[in-house]
């Protein structure tokens, strides 16, 4: 039986869209946006006439993307898959080959792309570009060029956004001379995921949390998202962007932004970016000296039935970037206001790690006062993957007479158990709400900037240093400095203690 869409799915009127998605038979698409469509489609969330529009350089025909779609898209929908709305579904697919070449002549595919367009200026037209960051400047030049910019239009950005500062201020810029602030989506899935709404939610809808919100109670955060997985034919992009751009830039930052925002004054577009940048601006500068105490990098090495970083297959084979580039960082952040001084935000992603897990762990202080032995601080731990929830870890007795004897219990919230119906993927919130015109869990130009301008040091300083990352076996816990970064204060990873 398929488990019924969320009260809130169903509240969604659709009307009827363009979906073009550039880089539109590629892994992204195929992973997680056709997949994401069609559970959206199948919970009546897509207009009868709402189309999903291919491009990529391949000459596919409708049908063939359509054989192709059904043959790798098919099997990651099992317990969706209803032949009806798969059939409905598969019926939306087109495919256009395009060029993107920018050398001012408007290529193969645009007037192809024009024509299946025209006479549709009035439905939402929305260009989603899953496709390598200087693709988009050429993209959405060539797409005004062959007029197919309406003022319904709207541009989906994926990560990354370039790799640095520079490098995001041009893409910025390039992206907005075709399309308005408002047109733009940039993309970063962890906002669409269940938990972190919730992150949300429970901060502004519970009173008891916000008093004990701070420096005076909180002892540390630590933001985790490990991953059991490796890099298989993905060098090309990987040793480009390392662990540092792949996940901190945005995901992992963007999550230290939700904890550690002021309450905004209402959930609305801009309040809540605004109270995010103003976390970012606050973020504490780490370049020199301070990045090799403050930062850590490694890089998987062999380990038990599994290639190292550097043997992984792949079309080609390592170069210079290879050796240096990290699979694994571990961070420790400050946030410089009233409310966080002298709290660590300890941040850690890796590839090739014992488990799959991202969770943001709020550690509070122990009590001013003992009277019981044994005690340990209460810890709110949110975890996003896997099974989404909240536990609040409390001290409770052990049943028994004599000796008081205290163990730490957790009270916990499991989405699934608790609300009895599927938890979205992320992408289908996010493919929703750009439809739906908000833009309100995308990053905002100065967002992005903002996150960059504190990365861009840590990057600097580590080309410079000029060694290679700290091996650390694949499988295992991360290299033994990401253990140090908390142990020097006594302090250690969610799941290296105790339970
Ligand atoms: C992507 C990164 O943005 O996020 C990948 O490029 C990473 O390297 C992925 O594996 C993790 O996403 P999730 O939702 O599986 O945690």
């Amino acid at each position: 039986m398929n488990p019924s869409p969320s009260p809130a799915a169903q509240r969604a009127t659709p009307h009827d869209a363009d979906l073009v998605v550039f880089g539109g038979t590629g892994d992204l698409s195929m992973r997680k946006l056709l997949p994401a469509l069609y559970h959206c489609d199948r919970d009546g969330r897509l207009a009868p006439q709402t189309r999903i529009i291919a491009l990529s350089r391949g000459g596919l025909t409708d049908d063939d993307l359509r054989g192709k779609v059904d043959a790798e898209v098919r099997s990651a929908v099992p317990e969706g898959d209803d032949p009806e709305v798969w059939r409905r579904f598969l019926a939306r697919l087109r495919h256009v080959p395009v060029d993107v070449r920018d050398d001012g002549d408007l290529h193969e595919g645009w007037r192809d792309l024009a024509a299946l367009l025209g006479g549709n200026e009035d439905r939402d037209r929305i260009f989603y570009l899953a496709s390598p960051p200087m693709t988009f400047g050429p993209f959405c030049r060539q797409a005004q060029q062959a007029g197919l910019v309406t003022p319904r239009s709207r541009v989906v950005l994926e990560k990354p956004l370039g790799r640095d500062l520079a490098s995001a201020r041009q893409i910025n810029d390039e992206v907005g001379a075709i399309f308005a602030e408002s047109q733009i989506y940039r993309i970063d899935h962890y906002l669409g995921k269940e938990t972190v709404q919730n992150l949300l939610v429970l901060r502004f809808a519970n009173a008891f949390l916000e008093p004990i919100w701070n420096s005076l109670w909180i002892d540390h955060v630590q933001i985790s998202v490990t991953e059991t997985v490796g890099t298989p034919g993905r060098r090309g992009y990987y040793d480009q962007a390392g662990a540092l751009r792949d996940m901190v830039q945005n995901h992992l930052l963007q999550l230290l932004c939700l904890v550690a925002m002021e309450p905004p004054a209402r959930n609305d577009r801009e309040s809540i970016r605004d109270e995010k940048l103003k976390v970012l601006q606050s973020l504490r500068p780490i370049s020199g000296s301070e990045a090799d105490r403050f930062t850590v990098r490694g890089q998987y090495a062999e380990g038990p039935g599994m290639p190292g970083y550097l043997d992984e297959p792949d079309r080609s084979p390592p170069t210079d970037a290879s050796y240096r580039v990290e699979t694994f960082t571990a961070i420790r952040a400050e946030v410089k206001n009233w409310r966080w001084a002298g709290v660590p935000f300890y941040l850690r992603t890796g590839k090739r790690l014992p488990s799959r897990r991202s969770e943001i762990v709020v550690q509070f202080k122990d009590v001013p006062h003992s009277i019981f032995p044994g005690g340990s601080p209460n810890r709110l731990v949110l975890r996003l993957q896997p099974s989404e929830g909240i536990d609040l870890h409390i001290m409770a007795k052990e049943p028994g007479a004599g000796e008081v004897t205290l163990r730490p219990v957790p009270l916990g919230l499991s989405f699934a158990r608790t609300f009895g119906t599927r938890v979205p993927d992320a992408y289908e919130r996010l493919l929703m709400d750009v439809m739906g015109g908000n833009p309100t869990l995308f990053m905002r130009r100065d967002e992005v900037e903002a996150a960059w301008r504190w990365i861009d040091p840590i990057l600097a300083t580590w080309d410079s240093a000029g060694t290679p990352p700290e091996p650390y076996p694949a499988g295992s816990a991360g290299p033994p400095s990401a253990h140090e970064l908390l142990g020097r204060s006594g302090r250690a990873w969610h799941e290296e203690e105790p339970a």
